[in-house]
C-alpha cells in the first residue's frame, strides 16, 4: 500500500506514511497558463491511500484529478477536512445541497472513504462509497493534558459541540458544558455556561472547526469578565480565515490548539495515528 496526497496535505499523508510503513507517491503539480490545474503522479501500488484535505476550491480539483490519475489501483479516499460540509441543508429554493455536491464527486471511482470530525455525520450518506468518520477527541484531549492546567473547564460554544467536548474532557475527568448565549437587547448577546462558573477555572473552548474566530472571540471576552483565569482555543480544524489568528490572540486567547487535519502552524495535534487505526479495517457496502 502507498499513499498520496493533493499539495495541501502533505505533512499529515508524510505522517500517515510513516505510521504505516509505507512511502508516499511523488506528485508533480503544475498549471497551465489559462490556470487549469495539471498532475503527474509516480507509481503506484495495487493499494493506494489518497490522503487530501479539500480546503479550498484548488484543493477539490486537484483531488478530482489525483482520484482519476490513480485509476486502477484499489483506492481508498481520506478526507481529514471535508469543505463544503457545513452546507448540509437546503434552505432556500434553487440552492445546491453543497455537501452532496461534493461528497458526490469526490467519490466516485473510490471503494471507501473516511472523513475526520466531518461537521455533519450525516452527510456520510451522500458518498458514493461507504464512508465513516473518526474523531480526534481523545487526541485533543491529550494535548491537553500536557498544559498541566489546574482544574480546567471544557466548554462547547454551543450545545450542539457538548458531545465532542465530554469526549474531549472524559481524557482528564475534566469538567465540561457549553455555552449559552441571552439575548440582552438588540446588539448585546451574553455568552455564559450553562451549568458551571467559570470563576477562578482556566477554560479551554474545544469546537469542530474555528472559521471566521468570532464564535470563540466573542467568548473569551464574556469568559474573562466571569472570571475564568485563561482561555484557550481548540478544534479539529483551524480554517482560521479572515485573520482568525489575531482575533482570537487579540481577544486575550493564551493558545490555539488544532490539528493537520489543516496544516497551520498551530497544528499541534496529529491525525496520522487515528487515521491509521482507521485503515486496519475497512467498511464494506
Ligand atoms: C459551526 O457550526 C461550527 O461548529 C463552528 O462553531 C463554526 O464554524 C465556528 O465559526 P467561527 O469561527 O466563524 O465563529
Amino acid at each position: 500500500m502507498k499513499v498520496i496526497c493533493t499539495e495541501k496535505s502533505q505533512i499529515l499523508a508524510t505522517r500517515l506514511a510513516r505510521a504505516q510503513k509505507t512511502t508516499v507517491v511523488d506528485v508533480k503539480y503544475s498549471r497551465f497558463p489559462d490556470g487549469e490545474s495539471y498532475l503527474v503522479a509516480g507509481e503506484l501500488d495495487d493499494e493506494t491511500v489518497i490522503v487530501s484535505s479539500v480546503v479550498d476550491n484548488d484543493a477539490f480539483v486537484q483531488l478530482l484529478l489525483l482520484i482519476d490519475a490513480c485509476e486502477g489501483s484499489d483506492l481508498r479516499l481520506v478526507i481529514p477536512y471535508m469543505g463544503y460540509a457545513r452546507q448540509d441543508r437546503k434552505i432556500r429554493q434553487g440552492e445546491p445541497l453543497s455537501a452532496r455536491a461534493v461528497a458526490q464527486a469526490i467519490s466516485r471511482g473510490v471503494s471507501e472513504c473516511i472523513t475526520v470530525n466531518i461537521h455533519e455525520p450525516d452527510v456520510l450518506r451522500f458518498f458514493g462509497a461507504p464512508a465513516r468518520n473518526i474523531s480526534l477527541a481523545k487526541d485533543i484531549g491529550t494535548y491537553i493534558s500536557t498544559l498541566n492546567l489546574k482544574n480546567p473547564l471544557i466548554l462547547a460554544p454551543d450545545e450542539g459541540a457538548l458531545a465532542f467536548a465530554g469526549q474531549v474532557a472524559s481524557v482528564g475527568g475534566w469538567e465540561f458544558d457549553h455555552l449559552e448565549k441571552t439575548r440582552l437587547n438588540g446588539e448585546q448577546v451574553s455568552m455564559t455556561p450553562k451549568v458551571l462558573s467559570v470563576e477562578s477555572h482556566p477554560v479551554v473552548i474545544v469546537d469542530d472547526i474555528i472559521s471566521t474566530g468570532g464564535t470563540i472571540a466573542t467568548s473569551a471576552g464574556m469568559l474573562y469578565s466571569q472570571g475564568a483565569t485563561d482561555v484557550y482555543a481548540s478544534c479539529v480544524h483551524g480554517v482560521l480565515t479572515g485573520g482568525a489568528y489575531v482575533r482570537l490572540m487579540e481577544a486575550g486567547i493564551r493558545d490555539i490548539i488544532c490539528s493537520d487535519t489543516i496544516e497551520r502552524g498551530c497544528s499541534k495535534v496529529s491525525a496520522a495515528g487515528q487515521i491509521s487505526d482507521a485503515l486496519k479495517t475497512r467498511k464494506k457496502r
